[in-house]
């Protein structure tokens, strides 16, 4: 879905990332209406929190419960760099698979299209 990638690489202009300079958005699908996060980074550095963790909790906040897409746009990794480099961390995984079914795609700027389940496979569930 082509609006939700460009609703994730717009919002990596708004990240607050003085600290790596790396500037990230997310975007996600709920209940038809798009959200979106950028990576917020604290001082005390573990407090720092992932653009799709903002995305996501922002559709939570709004009343969603469960998300139909996730798009992601690391948008100063370079462009040789590694895909690695592209892909969601593993807290943000947890948290996507908390609200996503495993088929669920995410489309990861750079990388191409995936699904939760490729990005952890058995996720831990309550
Ligand atoms: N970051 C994200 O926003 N999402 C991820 O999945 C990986 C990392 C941010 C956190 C930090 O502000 C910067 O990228 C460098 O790690």
């Amino acid at each position: 879905m082509q609006a939700l990638r460009d609703a994730a690489r717009a919002a990596a202009a708004q990240a607050y990332c003085p600290y790596s300079q790396f500037h990230v958005g997310a975007a996600v699908l709920a209940e038809g209406k798009i959200y979106a996060g950028c990576n917020v980074e604290n001082a005390s550095y573990g407090l720092t929190i992932c653009a799709e963790r903002n995305a996501i909790f922002s559709a939570v906040a709004a009343g969603a419960r469960r998300i139909q897409a996730l798009a992601l746009a690391c948008v100063d990794a370079a462009a040789d760099a590694p895909a690695a480099s592209r892909m969601p961390c593993g807290a943000c995984r947890q948290v996507i698979a908390e609200f996503a079914a495993a088929d669920m795609p995410v489309y990861v700027d750079g990388v191409g299209d995936l699904t939760v389940a490729d990005l952890l496979p058995n996720a831990f569930r309550l």
